[in-house]
C-alpha cells in the first residue's frame, strides 16, 4: 500500500466537501438538512441513497452501502484507499509525493507495481507501433476487435532480448527490481534478459487495478517454445489467489449473480467482446481455495465452461468440487467436442452460448449423466466416486442430505452406501485438515477453550478483536499469533473467519495488501470487521514495532481469560459434587494445577526475543 502520511490523508479529507464530491457522480436534492439521490451503488427508482454535511457521511437505506468521502470514492471507482485519496488530492490541488518519495517498508511493493505499469505501457506502445505489426496482424486473423485489445490492455513484446530492459533503465528503473517483478531474468554468467520476448502479452490486474503479472502468447506455430509464458511468483503476484478478468467483472458477476468461468485468456477477452460481461479465466491451473473463496464474496452460482477435450473435462471435475466446498452453486455448460469458448463463439454466436449457459448441468447431474448406462462397467465405480466426492463437501447438512436421498433415488443407488461412503470421506477430510492444521502448528500450545461459558464469551471477544485487528494490519504478526493460537481457539465466529483466511494466507505465503483483504468476505459481520479497520483505522509508517508486543499481551489475557473460566467451571463442579456426596478430588488436583499455573502467568511468558 501506498503509505501516505496522515496530515495529508486529514488535509485531504477537509478539503473534500462530501456534497460536492458525491454531487460530481449523483444528482442530489436538498430535503431539510441533508441531501438526496439515486442510490450510484445499487439499481433503484426511488431516492434511499442520503448524504448528510454535518457528520461528512453518505448512506443507503436500500443497500446498506455507507461511508466517508474515501470509501465513496473507492466504492464508486473501484480503487484501494490510498489511490482514493489521491484522487480527491489531485481535485483539491493538494500535493502528495509519488511512492518513491515515501519511505518504509512498502516502497519495495510499490517499485514491483510501478515495474509492471511501465512494462505494460511499453508493450502497448510496441503493439501499436510499426514493430507490432505481426500481433496485431495475429489478432486480426483471429478476430479481435481493437476496442477489446486495448480493454485488455493487450500489448506487444518485441522479438528482442533486451528491448524492455534498454527501456525501462532509460526511464529510471533499475534491473534487479525488474527482475524481482518477473520482467527480466537473470543470466548465469550475469546481467539480465527479457523474460517475455515476440509474444503477445495480456496483463494481469489485480482487484485495485493494478497491473501484477503477464501472460505472454505466441505468435507462431513453433512447437519447440511454450505456448504461454507467464510471470513468475512475486511479492505480488500470487497466482493462487488470481481470477484473470474478475477486476473488469466483479460489477457484472454481482449484477447478473453468476460467473461464468473459463480456462484461457482468450475466452475471457472474447465473453467479454459478445456481452458475457460476468467472465473470469482460472488461467488453466487447478482451482485454488482462494480462488473460491474470492469468487464467493461476489456470487454463488459459477457456470463452469471449460475446454471441450479430455483436460477441459478433468479440470472442470476438479475445480468443481473446490468450489463446492466454499458454497457454490456449480452448473457445468458443454461445448461441442474439441471447442474453446472462444472458438465456440466465434463459429456460433453469442445466442448459440447464451443456451449453452442457460441449459448447463447442476454439478451433481453433469457427474451422474452417463451413470445408468455404465451399471456393470469399469468405469461406474470412477463415475460413483466422483459423485460422492461431490456430495461430501456438500457443507450444509440438509442441502447435503437432500442431495444424497434424492440422487440415491434418481441413479438406483443405494442410499445407505451413499450415506456410509459420503461419511467415510468426510471423517478423511476432516483428518486430513487436523494433520495439516497439526503440520502447521506443529509445537503450537493450544489453548483449551472451555465449553459454552458466556462470561468467556463476553470477555474474550475484545481480545480476539485486538488480536484480529493487529494481524490485519501487520500481516508479520501472522506467524507468531498462529503459533500460539489455532483457527479453532478463536471463539467468536467472525473472527474465527477473519483468522482462517489470513492463516491460509500466510500457509501459502500471500501477501496482500490490507484493503484487498476486504474482497474475501461474503459474512457481513467480519467483512464490515475487516472494512472497518482497514479504512477507517488506517495505519502508517513507523508504528509497527509494537505490534508484537501488543499480540502477546492479548494472547496472555487470553491465556488467563480460559485458566479463570476453567478455574470457575472447576469450582461449580467440586461444589456440586460435594452437595451429592460424591469424590471430589480429582478435580480439586485439577483446580489446584490451575491455580498454580495462573499464578506463574505472566504477559513476560510470551515476550519475543
Ligand atoms: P489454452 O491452451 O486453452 O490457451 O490454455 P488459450 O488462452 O485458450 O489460447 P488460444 O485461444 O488457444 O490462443 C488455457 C490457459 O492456460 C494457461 C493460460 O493461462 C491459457 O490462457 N496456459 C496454457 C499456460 O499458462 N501455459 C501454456 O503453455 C498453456
Ligand atoms: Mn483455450
Amino acid at each position: 500500500m501506498a503509505f501516505i502520511p496522515e496530515h495529508l490523508v486529514e488535509e485531504v479529507r477537509q478539503a473534500s466537501e462530501i456534497v460536492d464530491v458525491v454531487s460530481e457522480y449523483v444528482t442530489l436534492k436538498k430535503r431539510g438538512q441533508n441531501y438526496f439521490g439515486l442510490c450510484p451503488f445499487h439499481a433503484e427508482k426511488t431516492g434511499s441513497f442520503s448524504v448528510h454535511p454535518d457528520k461528512q457521511i453518505f448512506h443507503c437505506f436500500g443497500c446498506g452501502a455507507g461511508g466517508n468521502v474515501f470509501t465513496f470514492i473507492m466504492k464508486e471507482t473501484g480503487v484501494s484507499f490510498p489511490e482514493a485519496v489521491r484522487i480527491l488530492a489531485k481535485r483539491a490541488g493538494i500535493a502528495i509525493p509519488e511512492p518513491d518519495e515515501l519511505d518504509g517498508g512498502s516502497q519495495e511493493r510499490e517499485a514491483l507495481f510501478y515495474a509492471c505499469e511501465l512494462a505494460a505501457d511499453f508493450f502497448v506502445q510496441r503493439l501499436w507501433s510499426p514493430e507490432g505489426e505481426k500481433a496485431r496482424a495475429y489478432l486480426e486473423q483471429r478476430e479481435f476487435r481493437e476496442k477489446d485489445i486495448r480493454d485488455f490492455g493487450l500489448g506487444y513484446a518485441p522479438a528482442e532480448w533486451s528491448a524492455l530492459h534498454d527501456y525501462a533503465l532509460s526511464k529510471g528503473m533499475k534491473a534487479d527490481v525488474l527482475q524481482k517483478a518477473g520482467l527480466l531474468n537473470k543470466r548465469d554468467s550475469g546481467g539480465f534478459y527479457d523474460r517475455f520476448r515476440d509474444r503477445l502479452m495480456f496483463p494481469i490486474y489485480n482487484l485495485s487495478g493494478k497491473v501484477i503479472a503477464f501472460g505472454g502468447r505466441k505468435l507462431n506455430g513453433d512447437d519447440s517454445v511454450p505456448k504461454y509464458v507467464n510471470s513468475p511468483e512475486t511479492d505480488i503476484y500470487h497466482k493462487s489467489n488470481v481470477l484473470y478478468g474478475l477486476f473488469q467483472a466483479r460489477d457484472h458477476i454481482r449484477d447478473a449473480k453468476v460467473a461464468v468461468f473459463v480456462e484461457g485468456y482468450t475466452d475471457v477477452m472474447r465473453l467479454v467482446s459478445e456481452g458475457f460481461r460476468n467472465t473470469v479465466a482460472t488461467s488453466g491451473t487447478a482451482l485454488t481455495e482462494l480462488q473460491a473463496r474470492l469468487i464467493r464474496r461476489y456470487t454463488d452460482r459459477v457456470v463452469m465452461l471449460y475446454d471441450s477435450d479430455t483436460a477441459g473435462a478433468a479440470a472442470t471435475m476438479r475445480g468443481a468440487d473446490v468450489l463446492v466446498e466454499q458454497g457454490v452453486d456449480v452448473r457445468v455448460g458443454e461445448l461441442e467436442e474439441g471447442e474453446d469458448p472462444d472458438s465456440f463463439l466465434r463459429k456460433y454466436g453469442a445466442d448459440a452460448l447464451q443456451q449453452r449457459l442457460a441449459y448447463a448441468l447442476p454439478l451433481l447431474d453433469y457427474k451422474t449423466r452417463s451413470l445408468p448406462h455404465l451399471r456393470g462397467k469399469e468405469a461406474y465405480a470412477e463415475k460413483l466416486h466422483s459423485l460422492i466426492a461431490t456430495l461430501s463437501r456438500i457443507q450444509d447438512g440438509v442441502e447435503r442430505q437432500e442431495k444424497i436421498h434424492f440422487y440415491a433415488e434418481k441413479m438406483k443407488i443405494d442410499e445407505e452406501m451413499l450415506w456410509d461412503e459420503v461419511r467415510r470421506l468426510r471423517k478423511l477430510q476432516r483428518s486430513r485438515r487436523a494433520g495439516e492444521q497439526r503440520r502447521r502448528d506443529a509445537g503450537a500450545t493450544s489453548i483449551m477453550l472451555p465449553a459454552g461459558k458466556s462470561s468467556y464469551a463476553d470477555k474474550s471477544r475484545v481480545v480476539e478483536e485486538e488480536l484480529v485487528r493487529i494481524m490485519i494490519q501487520n500481516h508479520e504478526t501472522v506467524a507468531f499469533i498462529r503459533s500460539f493460537m489455532q483457527v479453532t481457539d478463536f471463539y467468536h465466529d467472525s473472527y474465527r473467519m477473519i483468522a482462517s483466511l489470513l492463516y491460509e494466507l500466510d500457509e501459502n505465503n500471500v501477501r496482500l495488501e490490507p484493503e484487498d483483504l476486504i474482497h474475501y468476505f461474503a459474512d457481513q459481520e467480519a467483512g464490515e470487521f475487516v472494512s472497518k479497520v482497514v479504512l477507517h483505522e488506517p495505519r502508517f509508517e513507523g508504528i509497527t514495532q509494537d505490534d508484537y508486543r501488543r499480540a502477546a499481551d492479548c494472547l496472555a489475557k487470553l491465556q488467563r481469560l480460559m485458566l479463570e473460566t476453567r478455574i470457575d467451571e472447576l469450582r461449580e463442579q467440586i461444589r456440586d459434587r460435594e452437595k451429592s456426596g460424591g469424590d471430589s478430588s480429582e478435580l480439586a488436583t485439577e483446580l489446584y494445577e490451575l491455580t498454580m499455573q495462573r499464578k506463574q502467568i505472566k504477559a513476560e511468558n510470551f515476550i519475543v526475543e
